[in-house]
């Protein structure tokens, strides 16, 4: 069956997207909670709730591996999924992790204690609810020490992209990187930690500077994707694929067909 690809709306068909080039002889069955979207300002509570429901429906279409393309979900929900045990055959995986072993150059699977890296200032540009849940920092410590993190809420800007207006998406992208250097002047890396994200990542670059590397998710998740299903062939997916929302199939149609310029059909979940 599919894997199962899961976002609060567009975001994750960035990582979804990565995926397909990476696996073109796997199948991927996407689903956008955007009735629900944006989960950005939601509660914990709240996000659990809902990153559950849309697993279990990605699960109830045949998926057996579904990932989270979204950090909000990934840290909200998904280690309280785990805790709370998957059905047997299923599992859900989310998009920190490949992007904390990139950071602090580990190989998948390296635990080993913490130890220092080359990074020592880290900027993070997220939704407020991956901020507030200090997701990023927690795994983070569990493989570096000694690096500075510096977060920034990007309050508004999974809005904008969800409504189109890149316009204001890429001014607001510009405003949260100034609020970020009035707290930490000069970072080395920074971290997109939203899978909408990567859509500014020019502008995140530009309003960061060279000297700043950027690091975007959705290369590093299909490139973990692709190492996990190497070692759990039993998971790769074939068929039936396609795109599910919750939402409305035809305004959220031409939201992702804008959104990854070719033209995407999603069907009512
Ligand atoms: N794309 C999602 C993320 O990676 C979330 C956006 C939202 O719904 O606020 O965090």
């Amino acid at each position: 069956m599919a894997v199962g690809v899961f976002d609060s709306g567009l975001g994750g068909l960035t990582v979804l997207e990565a995926a397909q080039k990476r696996l073109p002889d796997t199948d991927f069955l996407y689903y956008a909670d955007s009735a629900h979207a944006p989960y950005g300002v939601r509660t914990s509570d709240d996000i659990y709730g809902l990153t559950r429901g849309a697993v279990e429906t990605l699960w109830s279409r045949g998926c057996d591996l579904v990932v989270l393309a979204c950090n909000t979900a990934s840290a909200a929900a998904l280690r309280r999924m785990q805790e709370a045990g998957v059905p047997p055959g299923k599992r859900v995986l989310g998009v920190f992790v490949p992007l904390i072993e990139a950071l602090t150059e580990r190989q998948w699977g390296d635990n080993s204690p913490p130890r220092e890296v080359a990074v020592k200032h880290v900027a993070l540009f997220a939704t407020p609810a991956t901020v507030a849940s200090r997701a990023f920092q927690r795994e983070l410590a569990f493989r570096a020490i000694g690096v500075d993190v510096e977060a920034q809420a990007c309050g508004g800007v999974v809005d904008a992209i969800e409504d189109g207006d890149m316009i204001l998406a890429e001014a607001l992208a510009r405003s949260h990187v100034d609020a970020l250097r009035r707290k930490m002047p000069d970072p080395e890396a920074a971290i997109l930690g939203c899978t909408h994200y990567p859509l500014l990542q020019e502008v995140f670059q530009e309003a960061l500077g060279e000297n700043v590397r950027v690091f975007s998710q959705p290369d590093l998740v299909a490139d973990s994707l692709a190492d996990y299903l190497t070692r759990h062939p039993g998971m790769r997916g074939e068929g039936p694929a396609g795109f599910l929302t919750s939402g409305d199939p035809r305004r959220v149609s031409d939201g992702a067909t804008r959104f990854l310029r070719r033209r995407i059909d999603f069907d009512a979940a």
